[in-house]
């Protein structure tokens, strides 16, 4: 039987910050944990990855850090490769769509798209922010979702209920840049008419079938996948619009589209295909082998990624012709921290390059508690304690301390030689039957997709050991010399034990694995060899095996949960930071020390006070919006800062020259700005 081909995906990061643990539980170990199986055994496999670095979750960072979009994406696509390598991700490529290549790739499929008649162009009234001069779209602009009603929905997606949404759709619209209510000005798009593609998409997700032809097993899809997409077709699709009013992306290659770029979500998936060509280059294989035919294409992702990956995506793969749909789209849920949602403007994570260098001695430990505790298909939630107490006692006092035995008893009855072994008792024999059953049941496990039961599994492989020996205790029958044969017989089974978890182990806890193997001084990375009872032979040398995974210590939960109470943001409402201006600007502006000589309410007008300031150049009259902060009689006296040099104002009947400058606080609470010493009128502030 000629095994199956895949081609596997992990959605692509934003560059636009580092990986949380968030993101590695719910993508980037499972599909590592998965391919590393599939290698194991022998199918031809593609392990796709890169940095997503266009759209506004890139420009909006960018704007942020007062950097350029380049140099935000140069930033953190070094940092989150870096992590995955040191965190031993297994891909065969880690792209990025700023690459020409992806750019030429995406604009190629637009083109082929385009040319097909896929697309719609029309022109409509849209979002536009006036103080910035740009269309506001995604994540420019946000508002309440009118799905779920919570605030804060993008003008693309709603995070909290997964609702994909266009920026009409939000309630109280705001634009991101100005904070704004934007106005609504005339543009032209090209659109995918996804309403079109509503009977075939029923009829492939229901019952994965392709124009009456079976193309995946429904049946293996996880629920909440099938589930949000019915919904979704169930609620009618729209045409959606598949360019934007940007200049950071790929620029719509067809007449008409200047100063225009496809939407992110149509050039991020077509970087996996410009990832595949990229890799298929480097290693003189043809991309077209990955994409076309008989190959599973498997997209692992989040749950907020699921509409893009099961309708957008395979609706363009189709309309493209002669690529792949996807066979299955394994969708994550949540994970959360220490009883909150993973934020990063909350700085409420533990993110994964810190966690490699606090800890890098700790890789499988992280990578074991990840899988354990998957949101596979609920929101589950990540502790230090629940950390702590999963090495201490499934991996430390089950795994490694089963290991640790074997090869120190070995050492020390047999020089480290695998001893032969006598008759097998009816125990021996049921511990053999049972041993013999773990590799097809985790085998089936991971295929579909459950691998949490799959590391569970390998844990009780481990616990059948541990069993065993509790049950024969060889340390205490190997002291009457009557038993020899029996404490040999013993040994050689719980040898074979740790040689097949050397294996079973391997797409999990990969580094373990390798320590193990190299203790038992046996190493295979073939899969089939797991079913096999006796992998070593007796008189076959082996050595003790290290401590695999030393206790950890309270003081590391403790430090790791002061540390993220220490670094949390707690949000505030203030104003983002504004626009860059020059230098020249800023020294234009002139400042300076103002006494207050005179106050007086100003008729009609109950938050303005009229006041005369001694600026040292001259007395003047400035109006002040201050009067429901400050009365007239506790101003007077007060030294304070004067913007001089606007132009004159007539403020309700009175001519005010120039402005009193306030700072306010998160409750709008007012003060002045005075000097700290104590300064005359008219001296300057820079
Ligand atoms: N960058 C997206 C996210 O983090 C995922 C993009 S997946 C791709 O949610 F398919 F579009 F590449
Ligand atoms: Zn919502």
């Amino acid at each position: 039987m000629s095994k199956d081909k895949y081609t596997v995906t992990a959605a692509l990061p934003y560059a636009n910050g580092p990986l949380h643990l968030g993101h590695v539980a719910g993508v980037y170990l499972p599909s590592d944990i998965f391919v590393r199986f599939l290698r194991m055994n022998n199918h031809d496999v593609a392990f796709i990855c890169g940095s997503d670095e266009h759209g506004a979750a890139i420009t909006l960072r960018a704007k942020k850090e007062g950097i350029s979009p380049q140099a935000i994406v140069d930033k953190y696509n070094g940092i989150i490769s870096k992590a995955f390598e040191d965190f031993d991700i297994s891909f065969d490529i880690f792209h990025r769509t700023s690459s020409e290549l992806h750019h030429e790739t995406a604009q190629e499929f637009f083109q082929v798209l385009e040319e097909k008649g896929h697309f719609t162009k029309e022109t409509s009234q849209q979002y536009y922010d006036e103080e910035f001069d740009q269309f506001l779209a995604d994540r420019y602009i946000t508002g309440t979702c009118p799905n779920c009603k919570k605030p804060n929905a993008y003008g693309d997606q709603c995070e909290s209920c997964g609702s994909a949404l266009s920026p009409t759709d939000l309630i109280d619209p705001k634009s991101t840049l100005s904070g704004k209510t934007p106005v609504m000005k005339e543009t032209s798009h090209w659109y995918l008419p996804m309403q079109n593609h509503e009977k075939w998409l029923t009829e492939w997700i229901k019952e994965g079938k392709l124009d009456g032809v079976q193309q995946h097993d429904p049946k293996a899809w996880r629920n909440q996948v099938v589930g949000q997409c019915m919904s979704w077709i169930d609620n009618g699709l729209r045409p959606r619009a598949m360019t934007r009013d940007l200049d950071w992306g790929v620029k719509v290659p067809v007449d008409g589209g200047d100063g225009k770029v496809l939407y992110v979500w149509l050039d991020a998936p077509i970087g996996y295909i410009s990832a595949t060509k990229q890799w298929a280059q480097d290693k003189e294989k043809d991309w077209k082998d990955y994409w076309t035919g008989d190959r599973k294409l498997v997209h692992f992702i989040g749950k907020d990624n699921i509409v893009f990956h099961a309708i957008i995506f395979p609706i363009l793969l189709k309309a493209h012709e002669g690529l792949v749909l996807p066979d299955n789209v394994p969708a994550y849920e949540f994970l959360n921290l220490e009883g909150d949602k993973f934020s990063t403007s909350r700085n409420w994570a533990v993110w994964l390059h810190e966690y490699i260098e606090a800890h890098p001695d700790k890789i499988d430990e992280l990578k074991y508690v990840l899988t354990a505790i998957a949101p596979e298909t609920k929101d589950s939630e990540f502790t230090w304690k629940e950390f702590q107490t999963r090495v201490n006692s499934e991996l430390a006092d089950n795994l490694g301390n089963f290991v640790n035995r074997v090869t120190v008893l070995t050492q020390k009855y047999y020089d480290g030689l695998v001893p032969e072994p006598g008759e097998f008792t009816t125990l021996d024999q049921s511990i053999i039957d049972q041993m013999a059953e773990f590799p097809t049941k985790i085998s089936e496990l991971i295929y579909q997709y459950k691998l949490r039961d799959a590391q569970a599994e390998v844990m009780n492989l481990t616990r059948l050991g541990n069993k065993y020996l509790a049950e024969t205790e060889p340390w205490k029958m190997v002291k009457d010399p009557a038993n020899e044969e029996r404490v040999r017989t013993i040994m050689y089974i719980a040898m074979q034990i740790t040689a097949k978890l050397s294996i079973v182990l391997q797409p999990f806890l990969p580094a373990t694995a390798k320590k193990i193997s190299k203790a038992l001084n046996f190493v295979t990375t073939d899969w089939s060899h797991a079913e096999e009872f006796a992998l070593i032979p007796a008189g076959h040398p082996t050595t003790k095996a290290p401590i695999l995974f030393p206790k950890i210590e309270d003081s590391l939960v403790e430090a790791e949960i002061e540390k993220l109470n220490a670094s949390k943001v707690v949000e505030t409402t203030f104003d983002p930071q504004k626009e860059d201006i020059s230098f020249d600007e800023f020294l234009k502006m002139d400042i300076r020390l103002g006494t207050i000589l005179e106050a007086e309410k100003v008729k009609k007008a109950d938050k303005l006070l009229k006041l005369l300031v001694d600026t040292g150049l001259d007395k003047r009259t400035i109006v002040s919006g201050i009067a429901k902060h400050y009365s007239p009689e506790e101003v007077v006296g007060k030294t304070v800062s004067v913007l001089m040099n606007l132009p004159p104002r007539k403020i309700m009947g009175v001519e005010s020259n120039g402005m009193i400058l306030m700072a306010e606080d998160e409750q709008g609470e007012l003060s002045f700005i005075s000097p700290e010493k104590d300064f005359k009128a008219g001296g300057g502030i820079r």
